[in-house]
């Protein structure tokens, strides 16, 4: 095996439980739950742990970034935990001008625009991952039977960010580079594809049972153009974790058209927006791939009688394909009450369970 002894995935706990039987498609005790973003600033320890700490800085402190991962979990006894870290993280490694603003998103020193840009970036050395690995160990020792989903930034998302220099709306810049300067953008997808799968690597080689590929604007790309320019980027990354046998949660906002082109990447479950029910993003990908999704965020702040029915009517699209793991079809506002997540935790599990 490709992975060590002590691996969560070799205790039947970790491997026999609900995240892990629905991620290969076998029938779990209850439907699974988790949030992207679960960990974060609607949760008051989250608030005081980061109090006068950076996003980045947090990030690298072991301890800090481990205690934060399992915050959540202890408070809405979600069915797995999700690496706190960023997607920004690993360019930040690798020696990137690079911070997380408050309120705005990641941020570049100097954008990265021409192909001598992208040549002069650094490479992201495996022994700067050694902070990640750290944390990643530090969780899972915690964690017990509940896993640890690592995760990544798939290319394009990342390298919008590098092009733009910052958050953008429509991503016009990326989506321009790509037709005016290919070869430039070819060599920047291949870089930031590497350092995902080397982010990738890393967590699970320290005790992560599942990773998620988080393309999260690659419904700002037409079909077209994702299977052109992206698609064998996210490939890339994905393709070097396979090794290791943890399944491969593929997501995005906006994706409907692109869920296909996305799974044939070499995701083995799709994670699905909320704008497209789950019963038909499961016709759409022709059938039998387990799927994750796909609650709307807005829905958590509506309360809980709109919010249960609405979950009801996800969890029975959910039906419509071979297993389903629950969760919001985006990130976790930050103005989330966070009794609400417990709460529609034990909805969930109640509702579902064998
Ligand atoms: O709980 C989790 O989901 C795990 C941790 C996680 C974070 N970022 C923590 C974070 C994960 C998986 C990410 C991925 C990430 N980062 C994505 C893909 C997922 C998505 O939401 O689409 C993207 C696009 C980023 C880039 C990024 N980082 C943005 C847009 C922001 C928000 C900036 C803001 O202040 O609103 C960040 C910062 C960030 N990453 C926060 C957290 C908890 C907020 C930091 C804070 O508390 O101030």
């Amino acid at each position: 095996s490709h992975l060590s002894g002590e691996h969560p995935l070799h205790s039947t706990g970790v491997a026999d439980s609900p995240m892990l039987k629905a991620l290969t498609g076998r029938q779990p005790q209850h439907r699974p739950v988790w949030f992207m973003r679960q960990a974060g600033r609607s949760l008051p320890e989250y608030r005081a742990a980061r109090e006068g700490i950076g996003m980045l800085e947090s990030c690298l402190t072991p301890q800090l970034a481990a205690e934060i991962t399992l915050q959540p979990v202890r408070r809405h006894k979600v069915d797995a935990a999700i690496f706190f870290s960023d997607i920004v993280i690993p360019m930040k490694l690798a020696g990137v001008d690079v911070d997380i603003v408050p309120g705005r998103g990641p941020v570049l020193g100097a954008p990265v625009r021409t192909l001598e840009d992208v040549a002069a970036l650094p490479e992201l050395e495996d022994s700067a991952l050694d902070p990640i690995r750290e944390a990643v160990a530090l969780t899972v020792a915690e964690l017990g039977d509940t896993p640890l989903i690592g995760f990544a930034g798939a290319p394009f998302t990342v390298a919008a960010y590098m092009v733009e220099g910052g958050p953008s709306r429509d991503h016009l810049r990326p989506r321009t580079m790509m037709h005016a300067d290919p070869e430039a953008w070819e060599a920047l997808g291949r870089w930031a594809a590497r350092t995902s799968a080397q982010f990738l690597a890393a967590q699970v080689e320290a005790g992560a049972s599942a990773v998620q590929l988080f393309d999260s604007w690659a419904g700002s790309l037409g079909e077209a153009d994702y299977r052109r320019f992206v698609m064998k980027h996210s490939a890339f990354a994905l393709q070097q974790v396979e090794k290791y046998g943890v399944p491969r949660i593929h997501f995005g906002t906006g994706t409907a058209e692109l869920l296909p082109a996305m799974h044939e990447a070499g995701a083995d479950v799709m994670g699905v927006d909320y704008r497209l029910p789950l019963d038909e993003a499961e016709r759409r990908l022709g059938g039998g791939v387990p799927l994750q999704g796909n609650i709307d965020p807005a829905l958590l702040a509506a309360g809980r009688t709109a919010l249960f029915a609405h979950t009801d009517r996800v969890l029975e699209a959910g039906n419509a394909a071979p297993t389903h793991v629950v969760n919001l079809g985006h990130g976790v506002p930050p103005s989330t009450d966070p009794t609400v997540l417990t709460d529609l935790v034990e909805y969930i599990h109640t509702s579902t369970r064998k």
